[in-house]
């Protein structure tokens, strides 16, 4: 097997981090310069990062809580609403991916929003190859008004994904997937 599917193959999603231990800046750097070298039609670089470390991290646990809270239709029990102000702390570092869409004639709002998940995976390689662990996070409070304000986001801008990254402790499950023939139709004619 070469090196890209290898690396390919063999990244999984990670959870259980160590929240103490910080990779360097140089490898956070790398893993959004890589982000930056997804291919994106008409070079608009529909994408901007912002770094979550140290005390902001208790911060976007406590706006994501809210959103949590003034989201739901029911009253959130807090314990739950605490599991979810914990989260971000499970992470020494996380970079939030913004899609940020270029607007034009021959500009594609789809395709923008492709470009930055191509961005995505390219962040999830560069962490896997410097031995970096990550977890995508999400949630439909993610994508709330608040969470909106909390990363400043503007007119289209959408929240990609939460990249959580950090170093492994403890076991990550085997990945999982449907054999790739049964998602596949060849025609010749
Ligand atoms: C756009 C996007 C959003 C995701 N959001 C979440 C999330 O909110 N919580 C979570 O546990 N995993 C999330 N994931 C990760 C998937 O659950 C994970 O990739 C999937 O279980 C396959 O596991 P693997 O990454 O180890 O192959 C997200 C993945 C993507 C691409």
């Amino acid at each position: 097997m070469n090196a890209v599917i290898d690396a390919i193959r063999s990244r999984r999603t990670v959870k259980k981090m160590d929240a103490d231990l910080a990779p360097s800046r140089s490898d956070i750097e790398s893993v959004i310069e890589a982000a930056t070298w997804a291919p994106n039609h008409h070079l608009t670089e529909p994408w901007r990062f912002v770094v979550i470390e140290k005390e902001a991290r208790r911060k976007l646990g406590e706006a994501l809580a809210e959103a949590m809270a003034k989201g739901s239709k029911d009253v959130v029990p807090p314990e739950r609403l605490a599991k979810e102000r914990e989260k971000p702390l499970s992470a020494p570092v996380i970079i939030a991916l913004i899609g940020s869409p270029k607007q034009g004639e021959n500009i594609s709002a789809q395709e923008e929003m492709v470009a930055a998940g191509a961005a995505l995976q390219n962040m999830l390689l560069a962490a896997h190859s410097f031995g970096l662990a990550t977890s995508v996070r999400t949630g439909l409070h993610s994508y709330s008004e608040g969470i909106r304000r909390f990363f400043e986001m503007q007119g289209d801008e959408r929240l990609i994904a939460m990249v959580y990254i950090g170093y492994v402790t403890g076991m990550t499950a085997p990945g999982k997937r449907t054999p790739f023939r049964d998602k596949v139709v060849w025609r010749e004619s």
